[in-house]
């Protein structure tokens, strides 16, 4: 970045963080979430560290707070309300330490943790113990008054125990379980429980604060008469306490900054089950000695930090965007990003989903965006922050021509995603082989994308079927596949051929058809052939090989003949395919679809005469399976791995489903089991371990 375009960013940033102030502190809005302003404070202030001479007096790096609204008594501060540093991980923290470190040389700290509640900062003023004032923190000279509605907060004391005079500082908030029902009741769209306190406490109907649940937790001690002066900011706690003031019992104290890191992992790990919402956690050097030692910088103490929890968004610039091809053919873009972290992991790649979303947002390139990354779900750009535009951002259009294969790809009307429909294209040909070998199908070890990408780039198979055909001498050719390795291989894909029928047909790709959709329809094919059967040996008589016999004692193992499924797919219509059980229109259509290209009928026949055996149960098939009728809830890790117990069951001729309702006979519950457990218990669903499952398998 040249010094004239920083100037330029730095004027944007300021005025996109000003702004947001603006809505957030004095109209109580979030524009967008404030993990997002915080990156672009980082910017601005790695950017006025690199360009001092950029720095400006008005500049929200300087200063403290909020606009004032024009509504309310302004009033000045006894002692100037200064603000936070915040640290964004535990890296950022332990520098903090090491600064602070250097003011007292030698000497051990101990520290207050407190959980940082996001609500409304507030002042409260005693007069020989009495409730005189209530002022927000402002701009932290000059403050609001709210006393009027502060009053009518439930667990503040209008009289202290004793006549002191007392500057006492804390945070308003309201609880999320209140915040919910004030959102449903008054039909309100508050975006949080913070904003919700600060416009309560900020209005002036000091009625309409009363219906509304305030809370106020102090922790800090002003200007006061006391004639003995609290040590530590424990004995401040402690002492806040006993004059009747509230305070968060949640804080601990920690002599040493390792527990401490501990435990600020374990916050977070904990911060839902807390009755308020919490964004983080202050700390704060206990001994008031130390404390005056180290100081204050022009707007922070240097004591107390704001430690903020690792945020589901931010903000970051978008480098370039590119189209990937997923193994249906769907184009989707991809915005490039410089990395930045995201609930704990650096992020560097967000889905844009498809081209409507692009200009619904109007996301260019060169933007700086919000994005989100929360849980497993893919990192997604979720807007565009418009006004730091410099003009340099470029529009997007996801091409009409296959960025794999270059072919001409389709967009139609009804549905969101641009499509290549080119089936030799090398995304999709890896793709569905991918998905073939892929854990919810053949389940192949030591065959992931990588080296299917090798196969194909090799010309060493072309579909799935050819899997089945490789030679020691082929995979001997590969990179990296020494001699030890190939001989997995080849294994791994002998055993793969002993694998239920469900699954195969999963693994074939067939458009909306996912896991349990293509149970239902094995089981549907198996009704309409003979099926046959194969002896197997006793080391391969697993316990799950064993569902498919009828026959434990001659270990005869019943299976699909692949190939009659070519002649009989094609000659079954789409009609017969919707009267099955589980199947809708969609999918029989996308079924018959599949079945009538030439290309599927082809593969269907390379894989008739491979040693496949697609196995199928035979008491399942014809509803007197063991688990027949019965649905089945899987939940928590287990033992044998929840896909392969579900396997089970479906093999048993039982139902699985996703989720607990009415209709569900048995939850089985692994280890750490979690809020399906509760749903179970509370709708009175039967509950199994595993092992009483496999029990009621083998009975
Ligand atoms: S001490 C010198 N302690 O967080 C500033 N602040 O990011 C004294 N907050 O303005 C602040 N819980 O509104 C402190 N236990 C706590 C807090 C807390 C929430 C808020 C407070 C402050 C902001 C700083």
């Amino acid at each position: 970045m040249t010094p004239e375009e920083a100037k330029i960013r730095v004027q944007k940033l300021r005025e996109e963080i000003k702004k947001w102030n603006y809505h957030y502190f004095t109209l109580n809005e979030e524009i967008f979430p404030e993990p997002a302003r915080d990156q672009l404070k980082k910017e601005l202030i790695d950017l006025e560290g690199k360009y001092p001479e950029l720095v400006t007096q008005d500049s929200p790096t300087q200063r403290v707070g909020s606009e004032l609204s024009g509504r309310l008594n302004k009033v000045n501060h006894k002692t100037a309300k200064k603000s936070l540093d915040d640290a964004f991980s535990l890296d950022e923290l332990h520098e903090w330490e090491q600064r602070i470190q250097k003011f007292v040389p030698e000497e051990q700290i101990d520290f207050v943790v407190e959980p940082k509640i996001d609500g409304l900062n507030v002042t409260v003023w005693y007069e020989k113990g009495i409730l005189i004032k209530a002022l927000t923190r402002g701009n932290g000279q000059v403050g609001e008054e709210v006393t009027h509605t502060v009053k009518t907060i439930p667990s503040l004391p209008l009289k202290l125990s004793q006549e002191l005079d007392l500057e006492v500082t804390g945070e308003v908030f309201i609880s999320k379980k209140d915040f919910q029902k004030i959102n449903e009741a008054e039909g309100t769209d508050y975006a949080n429980p913070r904003n919700l306190a600060a416009g309560t406490v900020r209005q002036l109907d000091p009625q309409m604060a009363a219906s509304r649940k305030l809370n106020l937790y102090f922790y800090s001690l002003g200007e006061n008469n006391l004639k003995v002066q609290p040590d530590t900011q424990k004995e401040t706690l402690e002492l806040l306490k006993d004059l009747g003031l509230n305070i968060n019992p949640e804080y601990k104290h920690f002599n040493s900054i390792q527990k401490l890191n501990q435990y600020l992992d374990h916050l977070y790990q904990i911060r839902d089950k807390f009755s308020f919402e919490i964004d983080g956690a202050v700390i704060k050097v206990n001994q008031k000695s130390q404390q005056e030692r180290m100081g204050y910088t022009a707007k922070t103490p240097r004591y107390s930090i704001a430690y903020k929890f690792p945020a589901e968004q931010t903000s970051t610039k978008i480098l370039s965007i590119e189209v990937q091809v997923g193994r249906t053919g769907s184009l989707t873009p991809v915005a490039n990003l410089e990395p930045v972290q995201v609930a704990g992991t650096t992020v560097a790649r967000a889905t844009l989903h498809n081209q409507d979303e692009i200009d619904r947002k109007d996301i260019r390139v060169g933007d700086t965006v919000v994005i989100q990354k929360a849980g497993d779900i893919i990192p997604e750009v979720l807007e565009a922050l418009t006004d730091l535009r410099d003009g340099t951002e470029q529009k997007f259009q996801i091409p009409e021509n296959c960025p794999v294969c270059s072919e001409k790809t389709i967009k139609p009307d009804e549905e969101a995603v641009r499509r290549c429909i080119n089936p030799n294209c090398d995304a999709i040909v890896k793709g569905t082989i991918e998905n073939f070998t892929s854990r919810a199908a053949l389940n192949i070890e030591g065959l992931g994308s990588k080296v299917v990408n090798q196969l194909v780039d090799e010309k060493l198979i072309q579909d799935a079927a050819d899997i089945f055909f490789l030679q020691e001498k082929d995979l001997l050719t590969l990179d990296l596949f020494k001699e030890k390795r190939t001989q997995n291989l080849i294994e791994s894909i002998h055993n793969s051929r002993l694998v239920p029928f469900g699954r195969f047909i999963f693994g074939l790709g067939i458009r909306h058809i996912g896991t349990k959709t293509a149970n239902d329809i094995a089981n549907f094919l198996s009704t309409k052939v003979d099926l046959q059967t194969e002896q197997i040996t006793d080391d391969q008589a697993t316990d799950q090989l064993l569902l498919f016999t009828n026959n434990t004692a001659t270990k005869e193992i019943t299976y699909f003949p692949l190939d009659q499924l070519s002649t009989l797919a094609n000659t079954l219509t789409e009609e017969e395919f919707a009267e099955v059980d589980g199947i809708g229109s969609v999918v029989a259509k996308s079924l018959k679809e599949w079945f009538s290209l030439e290309r599927s009928q082809n593969l269907l026949k390379k894989f008739a005469k491979s040693k496949l055996r697609p196995l199928v149960n035979p008491d399942a098939v014809s509803g007197t399976g063991k688990l027949s009728g019965q649905t089945f809830v899987f939940t928590g890790t287990m033992n044998l791995g929840r896909e392969e117990a579900k396997a089970m069951a479906v093999a048993n001729g039982a139902k699985v489903a996703s989720s607990i309702s009415a209709k569900t006979d048995y939850l089985v519950a692994g280890e750490k089991a979690g809020s399906k457990l509760d749903k179970a218990e509370k709708l009175n669903v039967k509950i199994l371990t595993e092992e009483q499952f496999l029990n009621m398998l083998n009975a």
